[in-house]
């Protein structure tokens, strides 16, 4: 159901290298995706493979030594490879948000955290921002609740039909008729939930047409007070200037110094009423701090960090991130210092905030396992490049790149918590990064091309791209390993029996940007390029 398709953030064919002593390392290569308002769009892939590269690119810090050789990064129209400084500050950390993996190096150990989260929102300071947007919140989110809801609702039916389609076509069929039998039974289950998805959003619709209407109300005249209070300020600056210059005219011992030192005073007493008190700031910190879950805020606004938890601290880090209230949240390994249960906290404290606040999520992991409940897009990146793409559902179910399945491979297994199979090799060395597909090395499916030729995007659906040989017409059918085939087999199990979704972002995805069009650079006589090499990397 497509609550949004509108694109807020693309990352089009990016490039970023590295000056370093030893030569020059090739660390994001060519990499392009784009994020949809509304959605979680995960890139996973091993240490090194340029995840945080690409989103300090995006953030605007990355190091002094980088050099951004292509693309673009485009935020609502707005190259930000190309704007002012001024701009993109604007942008930065005021639109786009970000949260890093180690909360205590981006919080200052000697402040309190009171301080930390007041200083972020003064910095912002935009009083009437905060206003407006004080004004708005009830309407706005009774609005945006309604939607979610009746997106949970939705969702949650079709997971289950999603994960029998899936199980039909893992399916080693014994005969045609079970085949057939079990494609009429989905046939009729998607005609019935189509029925299902139109009752529920004319029911849902009714109630957010109306809360909608109320709101536009609400932003208009919202809108009319903040205005108001703008214009009372400048009236009352301007009287206050009219004062002074024409005691400044009537001379009587108001020289030009006083002049000027009244001028500036009245100038500060200008902007002071237009910036957030320090008493509002405490006020909308203490909101925030209970917002993402920070039992006794009183008490804790006058800690300092190392009196928290690493998982409090991660809230405060988020709730300084939340001070702005950006509309992108990028997310780079957050829980990864975490202990399990309190990882599972925060992520579901990510989930419920963007929720909440309608925000769209970068969420950068190496766990594979950590992206189930959190995607809708994933991304997975290996070397540099972003080497397959697909809904949740497809990268998880139907996965293509011996990459991804080796990804899968290695996530902890629930019950034992043990890694079932470390991915052989390591990456490569980026400052000399492979021809062909990077993986290749430490895969026993490469083939010889795969040493030479970089393997282009291969379409597996509408939204589902994989770079890998394999899927060359010439190439041999392989098969994913035994290991990821049978947790697929167990987890579509686990998602038919278990209709819980806790999920409320929309999962109907626009294509990336990537030119799936673009010819295969395939060899005239493809014969012996499409031979296993079979290496034993282990
Ligand atoms: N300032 C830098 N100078 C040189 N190489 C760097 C620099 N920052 C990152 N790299 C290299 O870029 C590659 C990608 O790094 P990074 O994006 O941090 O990986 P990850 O996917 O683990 O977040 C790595 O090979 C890393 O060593
Ligand atoms: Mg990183």
């Amino acid at each position: 159901m497509a609550v949004s398709q509108e694109k807020v953030l693309a990352v089009n064919n990016l490039i970023v290298n590295f000056k370093t002593d030893n030569g020059m390392v090739h660390a994001v290569r060519d990499v392009s995706f784009e994020l949809n308002r509304g959605e979680t769009l995960c890139i996973v892939g091993e240490s090194g493979s340029g995840k945080s590269v690409t989103s300090k690119a995006i953030m605007g810090i990355l190091a002094r030594n980088a050099i951004i050789a292509g693309g673009n990064i485009m935020y609502r129209g707005e190259n930000l490879l190309e704007v002012s400084e001024d701009e993109f500050y604007k942008i930065r950390g005021h639109k786009i948000g970000m949260i890093f993996q180690d909360p205590l190096s981006s919080l200052n150990p000697i402040v309190r955290i009171g301080k930390q989260i007041t200083e972020a929102m003064l910095l912002n300071n935009d009083k009437l921002k905060l206003m407006y947007n004080d004004l708005i919140s009830d309407d706005l989110i009774h609005y945006k609740n309604t939607l979610a809801k009746m997106n949970i609702v939705i969702n949650t039916e079709k997971k289950t039909i999603d994960a029998l389609r899936s199980e039909i076509k893992n399916k080693n069929y014994k005969n045609e008729a079970d085949k057939r039998k079990d494609e009429e039974l989905l046939k009729t289950k998607e005609q019935q939930f189509k029925e299902f998805e139109r009752e529920t959003k004319a029911k849902y619709l009714d109630e957010a047409k109306i809360l909608k209407a109320k709101l536009k109300e609400t932003q208009k005249e919202a809108k009319k007070k903040v205005k108001a209070y703008k214009k009372e300020v400048d009236a009352e600056y301007r009287k206050k200037l009219t004062d002074i210059k024409q005691k400044k005219n009537l001379g009587n011992g108001y020289d030009a110094d006083k002049y000027k030192e009244e001028l500036k005073k009245v100038k500060i007493e200008r902007q002071d009423k237009l910036k957030i008190t320090k008493a509002e700031a405490k006020k909308r910190a203490l909101q925030i701090m209970k917002e993402v879950g920070i039992p006794e805020p009183e008490k804790r606004y006058r800690q300092y960090p190392f009196e928290f938890s690493g998982g409090m601290r991660q809230r405060i880090v988020i709730a300084i991130a939340l001070t702005a209230s950006p509309e992108i949240l990028i997310c780079d390994e957050p829980t990864t210092a975490l202990d399990v249960t309190i990882q599972a906290q925060i992520l579901e404290l990510i989930n419920r905030i963007k929720a909440e606040r309608d925000l769209s999520c970068i969420f950068i992991t190496h766990d594979l396992g950590v992206v189930a409940n959190m995607a809708d897009r994933v991304a997975v990146m290996y070397a540099g490049k972003i080497v397959e793409y697909g809904t949740a559902e497809e990268i998880f179910y139907d996965p293509k790149h011996p990459y991804t399945w080796a990804l899968l491979s290695s996530i902890p297994d629930v019950d034992s918590k043990e890694k079932l199979e470390a991915i052989p090799g390591t990456p490569p060395n980026m400052i000399y990064p492979p021809d062909g597909d990077a993986f290749a090395a430490r895969s026993k499916y490469a083939m010889n091309i795969d040493f030479r030729i970089q393997p282009p995007y291969f379409k597996v659906s509408d939204t589902h791209y994989a770079a890998t040989w394999l899927l060359d017409p010439h190439a041999p059918k392989v098969e994913m390993p035994k290991i990821v085939s049978e947790r697929i087999r167990l987890s579509l199990e686990a998602a038919k029996a278990n209709k819980d979704v806790k999920k409320v972002s929309p999962t109907d995805i626009n294509i990336m940007d990537q030119d799936p069009d673009k010819k295969p650079d395939k060899p005239d006589q493809p014969d012996g390029y499409f031979v296993h090499v079979g290496i034993d990397v282990t």
